[in-house]
């Protein structure tokens, strides 16, 4: 996707490390406008490149006062002013710009974190008359404040403690904020936003999901030729279904998907996945039976790296494998590799002074199973890399992806094997766990809680203890429940089952499934477990 194909006013957040820049970018683009993250010391050439109609400065946990902090471009204000592009700096980007136009910012006498009080001292462009004299309740968080404005700022708003929580030059276009409007504490902050990029800068509305399917079909059209042919590896998830769906659109049967058996499926999943693809979504999709590649490779493995980096490589060879027989068929090499990243994987961020750190893409390496190889001919389209979550449902949702199918909770690249603690090929523990799976599951869904869970999953543990089932002592295996609650994966909480459905949950797996007389749940939050076991 190209963001200068995209069919919406713009507005740029230059990102300073807050922990809070990516929520400014996904609060903007529920205002159906669209918004993009780039480093805040990305050079001019990279900002003006982009057009943007509205430049906001992150906050960010540095001073300006450190030799090393980071700032944007020099000449960025002076193009900003001429090009008449409004420029909204959030707490360290207020200060930024106080310092960087020859005000003064010093260490605050009294620092403010948390939920506060401010009030509005004069009408202003940010807030308009009927706000004067309010109070509002927002979200600070600094140590150092704006002491002296440079020439043509006003203070419009002040903290309980007299601290500076707003400032605007508005024949300049130049706004600062002190607190965070993009977090849901700082209660008017949705308001404040919208006001300021719809009344103060008169930003049009107009990012929507069809466009941005178009833009996307456009931008595949024009860059794989009329004879090359792409690849997909489809792992039933919603991020390379739609992904693949999309480019299916675009380039029709020139596209060849795959999706692998690795025999580390949950129950009857090559089947289910199998028929949505052909009947729901029409998609060319090759299943390849890897089961004994991938087993017979795991046997004995119990260090969850080792499971990993195994995998990883079974998949690049059938991948190989996969591109080389259509070679022989279509008697030209695919060109190209569709994979399903998304925006939080590639998001840039500016890491704190000192880190050692500087920008770059961070993709998540452990989520894109095995990685690529370095050596890799294929080219990527990456359909998704500027869209978040929720978003690729909706770009599912008009590419008519049946909603059961987006609204399925995440499952691991990786597959069973990081849920099957110890040696996946043991005895018969993929059978049992894809059987305990399959009950909690469908428990979860019949109770109607399928959608208020982000993640639920069984996992299998390597041990066994002593019961009692029919007037026999048995020596069976224990099983683990696990379901979170969760926004993006990153953080997690366990799930409040109510007793009565652990209890109908746990004879239901006790009863049903030979080899297990233990279900035990974990209720771990992430951190400190993590979400999958391993
Ligand atoms: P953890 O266990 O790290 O997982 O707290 C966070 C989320 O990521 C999923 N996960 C993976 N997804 N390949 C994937 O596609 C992987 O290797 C992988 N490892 C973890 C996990 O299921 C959870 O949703």
């Amino acid at each position: 996707m190209d963001p200068k194909t995209v069919k919406s006013d713009l507005v740029l957040i230059l990102d300073y490390g807050s922990q809070y820049t990516h929520l400014i970018t996904r609060r903007i683009r529920s205002l159906s406008v669209f918004s993009l993250c780039v480093s805040g010391t990305s050079s001019l050439a990279t900002i003006t490149d982009l057009n943007p109609s509205v430049v906001i400065l992150s906050g960010g946990p540095h001073s300006v006062h450190t030799p090393d902090s980071p700032s944007f471009p020099d000449g960025f204000l002076p193009w900003a002013l001429s090009h008449d592009i409004p420029v909204l700096g959030i707490c360290y980007g207020l200060q930024l710009l106080v310092q960087r136009l020859g005000g003064v910012v010093r260490v605050g006498h009294k620092q403010e974190y948390g939920r506060m009080e401010i009030c509005v001292d004069k009408p202003s462009a940010l807030f308009p008359s009927g706000k004067v004299g309010k109070r509002q309740v927002v979200w600070m968080s600094h140590g150092d404040e704006a002491a002296t404005l440079p020439d043509g700022f006003h203070v419009i708003a002040r903290s309980d403690q007299g601290a500076v929580a707003a400032i605007e030059n508005p024949s300049a276009k130049l706004y600062g904020l002190q607190y965070h409007p993009e977090v849901t504490h700082t209660e008017e902050g949705m308001e404040t936003l919208r006001h300021f990029l719809f009344d103060v800068c008169g930003v049009e509305a107009g990012w929507n999901m069809e466009d941005v399917m178009e833009e996307e079909i456009k931008v595949i059209n024009d860059s794989v030729g009329p004879d090359e042919h792409v690849i997909c590896a489809l792992s039933g998830g919603v991020d390379s279904t739609v992904a693949a769906t999309l480019v299916h659109k675009a380039i029709g049967d020139r596209l060849h998907c795959v999706f692998v058996d690795n025999g580390l499926l949950r129950y009857k999943e090559r089947e289910r996945v199998m028929e949505t693809f052909e009947k729901d979504l029409h998609l060319p999709v090759v299943c390849v039976d890897a089961v004994d590649q991938f087993l017979t490779k795991l046997k004995g493995v119990t260090d969850p790296e080792t499971k990993r980096k195994i995998i990883g490589k079974e998949f690049i060879c059938i991948f190989d494998a996969f591109a080389q027989e259509l070679e022989g068929k279509l008697g030209k090499k695919p060109a190209y590799l569709v994979q399903g990243t998304l925006y939080p994987d590639v998001i840039e961020s500016c890491p704190p002074p000192g880190t050692g750190r500087t920008h770059s893409h961070t993709i998540k390496s452990h989520h894109n199973v095995g990685g690529l190889p370095k050596d890799m001919k294929l080219k990527l389209i990456e359909p998704l890399k500027l869209l978040f979550k929720d978003e690729v449902r909706q770009l599912g949702r008009i590419l008519d992806v049946p909603e059961a199918f987006l609204k399925r909770h995440p499952f691991p690249g990786p597959g069973l094997a990081v849920r099957v603690l110890g040696d996946v090929t043991e005895g018969n523990a993929l059978d049992i766990l894809r059987q305990v799976d399959e009950i909690f599951i469908q428990s979860i869904k019949d109770a109607g809680l399928y959608d208020s869970i982000w993640q639920a999953f069984a996992v299998f543990l390597p041990v066994r203890s002593v019961g009692v089932q029919g007037d026999q002592r048995t020596h069976s295996h224990v099983v683990a429940l696990r379901a979170v609650t969760s926004q993006d994966g990153m953080t997690a909480d366990w799930y409040y089952f109510e007793h009565k459905f652990l209890d109908d949950v746990s004879r239901k797996i006790c009863n049903g499934i030979r080899g297990v007389n233990r279900v035990v749940q974990d209720i771990t939050s992430k951190p400190p477990s993590t979400i999958e076991w391993e």
